[in-house]
């Protein structure tokens, strides 16, 4: 696996390949990486020649009282993961080599980005669309993939990647959860032994909700109901909404096109976010 930090080092790495006709599958990550990071890689070395993950603990998208400073890192473990997950390039640049002083640039996104954690989490899918863009224009992958779990987040990047004409394949990977429901996230690692338990009501409230429609059940308050239910072991509900899979749109009534239900809840300080398709 070859390591590289600076835009120049990425570029050199990958113009070869690429000029050998071989297919670039780029891994965006902030590091701290598990088994949902894990599956994203494999999904890029099963259907790539070459796959870049890329480490940067992307400052732009955390707000001023957000946990940018105490984000998880081990890049001694992140190094062992990607060389055991077939790696070939992991891109690990510094704060400054994707912002320099000069830089004022940002890609702003539309309505997709209102909602949910847009709506709580003002300008973060600013930062990610933007930080995302300097990656998929630094590395050119063919494909690039994103997990499920941020299904918002990857809404806003395949919409951008449309609007901007950006020639790229984005490919979204499912879910990946710890044997008890809890969606893999790098935050898990925030929680105490107590409050991990805790968090298990998430991933139960959502699940109740997508069997209780896979049962026949459509009506969308009572799915969020169902869900909610469950969701008696957080300490706050940022929000725990039914939307349209596509527009991301509020459904109301009953559920009649593919929708999404995405819960985001506070475990003490911890913020955790799921969902799931129904
Ligand atoms: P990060 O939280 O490190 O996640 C990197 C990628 O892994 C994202 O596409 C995310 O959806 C995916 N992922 C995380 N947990 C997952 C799980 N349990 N199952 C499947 N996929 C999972 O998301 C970001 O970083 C950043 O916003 C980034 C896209 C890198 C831009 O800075």
């Amino acid at each position: 696996m070859e390591i590289a930090d600076t835009i120049a080092q990425v570029r050199t790495a990958i113009r070869e390949r690429r000029q050998a006709g071989l297919r670039v599958g780029l891994v965006p990550t902030m590091g701290f990486l598990h088994n949902g990071h894990v599956a994203l890689i494999r999904e890029s070395t099963t259907s790539c020649d070459v796959t870049v993950v890329s480490i940067f603990v992307n400052p732009t998208q955390f707000g001023p009282n957000e946990d940018l400073s105490t984000y998880p890192r081990d890049l001694g473990r992140d190094e062992r993961t990607c060389i055991d997950a077939g790696v070939n390039i992991l891109f690990l640049p510094t704060a400054a080599e994707i912002y320099p002083e000069e830089f004022q640039t940002f890609i702003e996104p539309g309505r997709l980005a209102e909602p949910l954690c847009g709506a709580v989490r003002p300008g973060h899918f600013r930062g990610v669309a933007t930080v995302v863009a300097k990656l998929l224009n630094i590395v050119q992958p063919d494909a690039a993939f994103f997990g499920q779990k941020d299904y918002q987040q990857v809404a806003v990047v395949r919409r951008m990647v449309r609007d901007l004409d950006m020639p790229v394949e984005i490919v979204t990977v499912p879910t990946v959860r710890e044997a008890d429901g809890l969606a893999m996230s790098s935050r898990n690692a925030y929680l105490s032994v107590s409050q991990r338990e805790r968090a298990t009501c998430i991933s139960r409230g959502l699940l109740a909700a997508q069997a209780a429609f896979r049962g026949g059940e459509h009506d969308a308050s009572k799915l969020v109901a169902i869900a909610g239910a469950e969701m008696v072991d957080i300490d706050s509900l940022q929000y725990l909404e039914l939307r349209d899979a596509e527009t991301l749109e509020p459904v109301i009534g009953s559920v009649t096109r593919s929708a999404v239900l995405l819960a985001a809840a506070f475990i003490g300080s911890t913020r955790l976010i799921d969902n799931v398709i129904l």
